[in-house]
């Protein structure tokens, strides 16, 4: 793919539609693709029936939250896709801090893409691809907050907006994410701009020196969370001056 084609998206190219019940924003976006949506499309909802998070978990979503997701056709060449997580999660994070009130807990990124409020999570973000038959490929940017509603994970600590003292509707936030998204995109200028995206991802980030549990789908590994690299990946110091790169997994802080 030549990629001198793909001009910056700019905000007035960028359609949303506001639904009410459905089953997954991420799955409706998926189905525009397939139906020859050239994107960008947001798509919210009042409430989502069969929600989706990591790793094949369900998101609790009832009416309250904000359920959105983005889809990008053909966002970047591959090789610089792995960045795009760092660059949803900086958008994420302006939006929300845009709404809590000053003075309160910390509002901070977890690796690679958890927001959290005094280190309880207020943010789930699920991207999800597929390579559709015509050749392109669809990106989906998923993205769940908790305004006023808080499901209890069973793995983590929540929060949720209210809780913390905002007053906003789901409206109102997704305003603040629609600029902030379009705003990061245009940084990440298709991959290109990833070192000013992780000087941003860096500047929000929590817990870098502290100990950590990396969960890999087939281990866990722990050390000391020593930053992320200038590609995004996690950096796990393991001891003996050895430095293990981490392209994906679920971060717990000790
Ligand atoms: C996580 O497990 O942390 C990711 C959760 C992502 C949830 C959002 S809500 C909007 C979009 N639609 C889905 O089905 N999932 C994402």
């Amino acid at each position: 793919m030549d990629d001198r084609r793909h001009s910056r998206t700019t905000l007035s190219d960028v359609r949303h539609e506001a639904l009410g019940d459905v089953s997954s924003t991420n799955t409706e976006c998926l189905a525009r693709a397939r139906a020859g949506d050239p994107g960008p499309l947001w798509i919210t909802a009042r409430r989502q029936t069969g929600g989706r998070g990591r790793r094949g978990r369900p998101w609790a979503s009832e009416p309250g939250n904000l359920y959105a997701s983005l889809l990008l056709i053909d966002p970047a060449p591959l090789d610089r896709l792995p960045s795009l997580p760092l660059a949803v999660a900086v958008a994420v994070h302006d939006a929300i801090r845009k709404v809590v009130p000053p003075g309160g807990e910390p509002v901070e990124i977890k690796w690679p893409n958890d927001i959290l409020i005094g280190r309880k999570k207020t943010c789930g973000i699920l991207l999800e691809s597929e390579n559709l038959a015509d050749g392109r490929q669809a990106l989906v940017i998923g993205i769940g907050i908790n305004i006023a509603v808080m499901p209890d994970s069973g793995q983590y600590p929540v929060t949720s907006l209210a809780a913390q003292g905002a007053s906003v509707s789901p409206d109102e936030l997704f305003a603040h994410l629609y600029v902030s998204m379009n705003d990061m995109l245009v940084l990440w200028n298709r991959g290109r701009g990833i070192a000013s995206v992780v000087e941003l991802w860096r500047r929000g980030a929590c817990g870098v020196g502290e100990k950590i549990t990396v969960n890999l789908p087939d281990k866990s590994l722990s050390g000391q969370f020593a930053g992320i690299d200038d590609n995004g990946l996690l950096m796990l110091d393991t001891g003996g001056g050895r430095l293990l790169p981490i392209a994906a997994g679920d971060v717990f802080f000790e």
